[in-house]
Formats: C-alpha cells, structure tokens, sequence
C-alpha cells in the first residue's frame, strides 16, 4: 500500500551544498514530493523533534547540530514508503552505510549524517505534521 514517510537533509548535507543530489535520488527512487521547504530549527524546535533522545547521551550535540543552520524538510510518498526510505539513506553510521546510498556518499559523521528518515508510519505522520499544515501536504 502507498504511505508516506519524512526526511530532513541536514544542516551538514545542506551546508556542503548536496540539496539538489539528494532531492534528484529521491525522486529516482520513486518517490513523490507531497511537501517541500527550506526551514531552519530553533533550538525548542528541535528539542521537541528529538524529544524521545532526551535521555540519551548525544541529545545536547544533535539538537545543537540541527539547529545549528538551514535544513530541508519533506514529506515523501511511495509504496512502502517508510521502509524503501530507510534503505535509500543507509545505516546512522556512514561507515557501514551501503554503496550507493545518501548517507554513505554525503555524510560525514554519526552524528552529522547528512538526511533523516521516519522509522515508522506512526512517526511519519507525526514528523511530517511537525513541520507541514494540512495545506502543505499535497
Ligand atoms: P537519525 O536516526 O536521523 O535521528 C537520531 C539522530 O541522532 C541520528 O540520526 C544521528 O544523527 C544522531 N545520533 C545517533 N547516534 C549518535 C551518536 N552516537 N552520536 C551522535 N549522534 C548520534
């Protein structure tokens, strides 16, 4: 069945000007673009975005680096839309990221791993509804 999922290009990917790349290998891979923009997070923003790290040890360092400059935010559609994203980005780690995904040609680190995907239909709504009106969702 055809879903939707959510995906941030990074500060880093944005900063190091991968925009255009990224955008082209998600529409290759068949996705839809139902919203689109260029937005920047504050700090509440993203401490509420990443609420559920709060306990983690890296929480203080990912809201300060996804806040830290301009990110593009989108909602994505496709058959098995959540799944098929996580695949096209790879692992967290570029490291052990596969050949040919967005993070093993565009990250740069753990932490400034260059795109963000949903990891679940459930969050991909919320994620998307954090950024998007019902207007925007095309
Ligand atoms: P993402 O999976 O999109 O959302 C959670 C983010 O936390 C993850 O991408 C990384 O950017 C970041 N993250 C996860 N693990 C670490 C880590 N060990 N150190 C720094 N950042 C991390």
């Amino acid at each position: 069945t055809t879903n939707r999922t959510f995906t941030m290009i990074k500060p880093d990917a944005v900063a190091n000007g991968h925009i255009g790349n990224i955008l082209a290998m998600i529409t290759n891979a068949g996705f839809r673009i139902v919203s689109l923009k260029l937005t920047q997070l504050t700090v509440a923003d993203a401490q509420a975005f990443y609420a559920v790290h709060a306990q983690r040890p890296f929480y203080g360092e990912l809201v300060d680096f996804m806040s830290s400059g301009p990110i593009v935010a989108a909602i994505l559609e496709k058959e098995n839309a959540v799944a098929d994203f996580r695949t096209l980005i790879g692992a967290t780690n570029p490291a052990e990221a596969a050949e040919g995904t967005i993070r093993k040609l565009y990250a740069t680190s753990m932490g400034e791993n260059a795109v963000h995907g949903s990891d679940s239909d459930e969050n991909a709504a919320i994620e998307g509804n954090f950024h998007f009106s019902g207007r925007e969702q095309f």
